[in-house]
């Protein structure tokens, strides 16, 4: 009997990005392979994403599709996986009839067992929250990459509980990977060829293993691997220590670009949301990476229409994208999840034609700064490491330089995996041009 196939569709962030790498590896150790057809797969598996509404229901939307696919292929499973299958268990199988098995982040080493069950033609769903698994131990299979840069799970789950945030619940409660097995997977990716990593966590400043902090993590990480960039994700501004951007500073292979979510301008807003900071502290938090870190680049995210947002919190939020001027924002509206703080205390009473203007407004607003903000690199000189063809030009290059911004410029042949200097002569909304020297 030849092979069983997985198919595996990825929505939400990086970490859910990496966890697709986690049960890859998991099925394969089963005898799995993995196709890129899913007209091939005898197993889908859908990893989902419970931050907003709109999240939720893309993937509805392909589970219908796998459910028509279904009736034609007898034999044929689906699996939802991740933090929709945590928030909604059992429901998602009385919901979605195309739906086999339903298993949470935290219980992946029984995705196979699972799926044999399921086999038998009962649905299975598992979704218990574990207070200590990391899956350290599991070798990702990086199907999906570029040979370059590897996202690295540090750390899982959250313990903040802003307030409109279903991530807490769904991921549980924070726990922090052993550092030498962060290390020994960093080395085998060299070893690989590859030349950048992004340790990632929902508040990677909280990272703590036995006390061995975050900075002394990246410091570690820099010493040992000298020759790769080192990239993390997300900052929570409450945790950005002054001792971390020393660290940042004292590395030059630390890359200069710090993600660090606002949510809001308006410390009232903050309050709501339970932030654990205040629009004064976050600028002082700028403020610090501006004076310890020159030339950083910084971005942010951005939710409006927030429970009781008025006019002036609106026009704070405004007033605080001008003062940063942020490189790059992801900007969304809000979205009320339920069994959140926020959904069982306060009113989602922004009506949505206000929460779809103020959106419009931000992204306007940030528009403009982002291309002010590009505009002041021409002229610089920046490392940057390449990644592949330019989608738009078969003799131009891209890759990304220490402030996570993409660089095109023509080159005689790809020199994919290589630091090279390119001196800026340009910008277009997406990307800055420059010339190599
Ligand atoms: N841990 C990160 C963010 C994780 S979620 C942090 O604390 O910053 C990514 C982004 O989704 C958040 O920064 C927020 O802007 C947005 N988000 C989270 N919950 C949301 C909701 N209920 N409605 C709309 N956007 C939300
Ligand atoms: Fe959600 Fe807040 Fe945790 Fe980020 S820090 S994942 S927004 S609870
Ligand atoms: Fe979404 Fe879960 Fe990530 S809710 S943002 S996939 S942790």
């Amino acid at each position: 009997m030849s092979a069983k196939k997985l198919y595996i569709e990825t929505y939400g962030c990086q970490m859910n990005v990496a966890d697709s790498e986690l049960i890859v590896s998991l099925m394969a150790a089963d005898g799995y392979v993995l196709c890129e057809d899913v007209k091939e797969a005898d197993v889908i598996l859908v990893n989902t994403c419970s931050i907003r509404e709109n999240a939720e229901q893309r993937v509805r939307g392909r589970l219908k599709l796998f459910g028509s696919m279904k009736r034609k292929k007898n034999g044929l499973l689906v699996g939802v996986v991740g933090c929709m299958a945590q928030r909604l268990k059992e429901e998602l199988i009385l919901q979605e009839k195309s739906v086999d098995v339903v298993v949470g982040p935290d219980q992946y080493r029984l995705l196979p067992e699972l799926i044999r069950h399921a086999e038998s033609g009962n649905p299975v769903v598992q979704a218990i929250l574990s207070g200590d698994e990391t899956y350290d131990d599991i070798e990702p299979v990086r199907y999906d990459s570029n040979g370059i840069s590897a996202f690295i799970s540090i750390m899982r789950g959250c313990q903040n509980m802003c307030s409109y945030c279903i991530v807490p619940y769904v991921r549980g409660g924070e726990r922090s990977r052993n550092p030498e097995t962060i290390y020994s997977e960093i080395s085998a990716l060299k070893e690989n060829g590859y030349k950048e990593i992004t340790l990632i966590g929902q508040n990677v400043d909280s990272y703590n293993y036995n006390g061995f902090r975050f900075h002394e993590l990246i410091a570690g990480t820099a010493r040992r691997f000298p020759e790769m960039w080192i990239r993390f994700s997300t900052n929570h501004p409450k945790d950005l220590s002054d001792e971390l951007l020393k660290t940042m500073a004292a590395f030059p292979n630390i890359c200069r670009s710090i993600h660090l979510p606002v949510q809001s301008g308006s410390t009232t807003v903050l309050k709501r949301m339970k932030r654990g900071y205040t629009r004064e502290w976050y600028l002082g938090r700028i403020e610090a990476i501006r004076r310890l870190l020159p030339g950083c680049s910084v971005s942010t995210d951005v939710m409006t229409g927030f429970c009781g947002e008025t006019e002036e919190e609106h026009q704070e939020t405004l007033s605080l994208l001008e003062t940063v001027s942020y490189d790059f924002a992801f900007m969304f509206k809000y979205s009320q999840r339920p069994g959140t703080w926020a959904a069982r205390h306060l009113q989602d009473d922004v009506p949505e034609e206000v929460k779809i203007r103020r959106l419009n407004e931000i992204i306007e607003l940030q528009g403009k700064i982002s291309g002010r903000v590009k505009k002041l690199d021409i002229g610089q000189i920046y490392d940057v490491l390449v990644e592949g063809v330019s989608k738009k030009n078969a003799n131009e290059f891209f890759g990304r330089n220490q402030q996570n911004k993409v660089v095109v410029f023509p080159d005689s042949e790809l020199r994919k995996g290589e630091f090279v200097k390119v001196k800026i002569t340009g910008s277009t909304p997406a990307t800055l041009k420059g010339t190599l020297l």
